[in-house]
């Protein structure tokens, strides 16, 4: 049985790891059907911080094919995408595409995959922010749609599909992928030292002196990348305002900056503002390991990414999700999560921020995240065959 998998951005790579790594266990153990693999890269991120450090990391083999498709807009994306990745299920004819996630190449492979007749499964299928302006969720909606195979990470996700009118033979209850990694790798991280951390992702040398102020429990982690937050200035400026003046100034504030984020802070004019801050550090992209260290070690972390809020949820680190709904309510306070909504209303970023700084770590762990999840997604794809 012939499985090709995909990944294209960052958040693709936690998920295949344990994916990739299920899949030899299974062959390792004489399971049959001996399930032949091949690893498609689309190549959406392509600097070695935001891709090829995490294959180093995580130890994935390197990708059978790159398909080199880089940045554009998304219909560029998504197009480039979808002609590179029909030459390649025309030349291998898998049984099944698996695809994770929600980025573009999420989308793009799963159209090409079902207009190919090639089966087609959905790891962290069912998620939805009900939020159109996400390219995320059309990239969601268009890959459940098409999806043979639908493993979901909670019940909540689990429903939202059976309301869309997915039949229940399609849905299954796999848990939550990214958090077999964290699970196999938060040894590797708590080891690592906070300092050496800092010093080998600073961006600017002259921020030096500040990282000497940063010890752990005593700063906040921030991460900050999408659209909705970055790309309107009426929005980004004021939040930049209230980091650089309130909030930085009660607990210094680590920053590993997204490369968008970078860019419009040079083209609204706040860059000098920020890195000349000595409260606001600024990282490189960081890589997994170093992320989990500074997740582990911060009082607080600020995020606008999916994936952060749920390992904060079983980590336990107070999280304000800088977003106005999510697609992940099992990682809110309300479900006994670690997160809670701020979206960009500064008014309640500065009396959640407040709170946040008197509650301590409530570590929980949804049902089925426990580490098993990609072997649960082996077998069931083995067993459909
Ligand atoms: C993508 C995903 C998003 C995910 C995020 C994580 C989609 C629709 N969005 O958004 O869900 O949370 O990745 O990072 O797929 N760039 C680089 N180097 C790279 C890659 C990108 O400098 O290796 C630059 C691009 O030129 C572009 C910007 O970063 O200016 C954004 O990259 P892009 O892949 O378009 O989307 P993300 O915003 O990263």
């Amino acid at each position: 049985m012939k499985i090709i998998s995909v990944v294209g951005a960052r958040p693709n790579f936690m998920k295949i790891a344990p994916f990739v790594q299920a899949i030899e266990r299974h062959n390792e153990n004489a399971k049959k059907p001996v399930l032949e693999h091949l690893l498609v890269h689309t190549g959406q991120h392509y600097d070695d911080k935001m891709s090829q450090g995490f294959f180093d990391e995580l130890c994935i083999p390197q990708a059978d094919l790159n398909l080199g498709i880089g940045s554009g807009s998304h219909a560029e994306q998504v197009g480039r995408t979808m002609i590179e990745f029909e030459k390649v299920l025309k030349a291998h004819r898998p049984d099944w595409v698996v695809v994770v996630g929600d980025v573009n190449a999420t989308c793009a492979c799963s159209i090409t995959a079902k207009k190919e007749q090639v089966k087609l499964a959905h790891i962290e299928a069912g998620l939805r922010s009900r939020d159109m302006s996400m390219p995320e969720e059309i990239n969601r909606l268009v890959t459940d749609r098409l999806s043979d195979l639908l493993f979901t990470p909670d019940p909540l996700s689990s429903a939202n599909l059976r309301a869309e009118g997915v039949p229940e033979e399609k849905i299954l209850f796999a848990g939550n992928i990214m958090i077999d990694t964290l699970e196999q790798q938060r040894d590797r991280a708590s080891q690592l030292n906070l300092a050496e951390v800092l010093h080998r992702n600073l961006l600017l040398a002259d921020q030096k002196q500040s990282i000497s102020a940063i010890t752990a429990g005593h700063f906040a982690a921030m991460t900050l990348h999408r659209p909705s937050n970055v790309d309107c200035r009426g929005v980004f400026e004021p939040l930049m305002k209230f980091l650089l003046d309130e909030l930085s100034a009660q607990l210094p504030l680590v920053w590993p900056i997204h490369p968008r984020a970078r860019k419009q802070l040079e083209t609204y004019g706040l860059w000098d503002r920020v890195r000349r801050s000595p409260k606001l550090i600024l990282l490189e992209p960081v890589g997994y390991h170093d992320m989990l260290k500074l997740n582990l070690s911060c009082r607080m972390l600020l995020t606008d990414s999916g994936g952060l809020q749920e390992e904060c949820c079983v980590l336990g680190t107070p999280c304000l999700t800088l977003r106005a709904n999510t697609e992940r309510p099992v990682t809110l306070r309300e479900h006994g999560g670690a997160s809670v909504l701020v979206g960009n209303d500064i008014g309640r970023l500065r009396i959640e921020s407040q709170l946040m700084l008197n509650i301590g770590r409530h570590p929980v762990r949804p049902e089925n995240w426990d580490g098993n999840t990609a072997r649960r997604i082996v077998e069931a794809l083995a067993q459909r065959g």
